[in-house]
């Protein structure tokens, strides 16, 4: 068989959680990898695996401020990605989605790389429509708590297709919708963390609103696998595109799945909503399924049993 050539890849945000999933798939497929992180949310111990790897380094730098290496490819995941994370700096956070992609997208153009862009389906804000497609347009609120991410989302998405227009850069746009798997945080406040962590600490498990508003959950590897399979397609294929899984399950019915799976004597107890909070959010991947054969095949049990075995260790 025909080796395949080797690629400079550089993954920013690489040390966090899906950003580490990602280098530890490129390395396995044979290419150089440059992981580039602040460490504001990730850390060393997500990648302390990789660090003695040939092919591996990892430098720590802040998107925000330009970046000065040959790569063939890049793979934009820095932003911190839970609401207790990005409101913690919202400013920064701002930062990081626009000045970041401005410099990230500088980069592509003077080395000629190819740039995939990890933006959200919180572009698509508190939505009118079900499932959401690519060519939905979004309800987002501008001036609101969650808006440093959401605009700053949007506003990088708008930065990506003005470089491929005006300056003809090789872009690629995934709107990511909600990933679970090992290492994410286990105090970021994510639903999938947040009832895993207080189920194995035999904590109350905390439903926002009555439990009834769903959630669709993509198990890390299959959306890596989407994420390097979009970054492969054709240089006229830019997307946005949605990369999620599209099951559909109520809060409480996860709740009971992460009960059941960890046994846990927890009782499950209710809070208000949030501001801005979503009632319903499914990712339409017709798209994904055209463009790259692909769509998920991690069950959620499937997943969360390997998320709990994850916080097991991890706690
Ligand atoms: N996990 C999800 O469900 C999800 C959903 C939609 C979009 N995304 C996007 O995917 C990307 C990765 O998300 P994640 O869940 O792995 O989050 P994460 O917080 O684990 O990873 C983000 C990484 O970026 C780094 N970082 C933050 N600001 C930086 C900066 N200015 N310079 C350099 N590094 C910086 C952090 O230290 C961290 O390692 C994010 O861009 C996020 O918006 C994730």
């Amino acid at each position: 068989m025909a080796k395949l050539p080797v690629k400079k890849l550089l993954v920013t945000g690489g040390a966090g959680f899906l950003g580490s999933h990602l280098c530890e798939r490129l390395l396995a497929a044979g290419h150089d990898v440059l992981c580039v992180d602040n460490f504001f949310t990730g850390g060393k111990a997500n990648i302390e695996h990789l660090l003695k790897h040939p092919r591996f380094e990892l430098m720590r730098h802040d998107i925000t401020f330009p970046l000065y290496v040959e790569v063939d490819e890049i793979y934009n995941l820095a932003c911190p990605a839970s609401p207790v994370h990005y409101q913690f700096d919202p400013v920064q956070t701002t930062k990081t989605s626009v000045h970041g992609a401005i410099n990230m997208l500088g980069l592509a153009k003077r080395v000629k790389a190819r740039i995939l862009q990890a933006s959200t389906s919180e572009v698509y804000g508190d939505p009118e429509i079900h499932p959401q497609s690519e060519g939905y347009w979004g309800r987002v609120n501008p001036v609101g708590p969650r808006s440093c991410y959401d605009e700053g989302k949007r506003c990088a998405e708008t930065l990506f297709f003005d470089y491929w227009r005006q300056h003809s850069v090789r872009i690629k746009v995934a709107r990511i919708f909600n990933t679970y798997g090992p290492r994410m945080h286990p105090n970021d406040g994510r639903v999938v963390s947040n009832f895993i962590v207080q189920a194995l600490r035999g904590e109350d498990i905390t439903v926002y609103g009555d439990g009834r508003q769903t959630r669709s959950f993509c198990y890390v590897d299959d959306l890596v696998e989407a994420l390097i399979q979009l970054m492969d397609t054709a240089d006229d294929f830019t997307g946005p595109i949605n990369i999620g899984n599209p099951r559909e399950f109520t809060i409480l019915e996860l709740t009971e799945e992460v009960m059941r799976l960890t046994g846990t004597n927890s009782k499950i107890v209710f809070r208000p909503l949030p501001a801005d909070d979503p009632r319903q959010r499914q990712p339409d991947i017709a798209l994904a399924e055209s463009m790259l054969g692909w769509r998920p095949t991690t069950e959620l049990a499937q997943g969360l049993e390997r998320t709990i075995r994850y916080f097991q260790q991890a706690l």
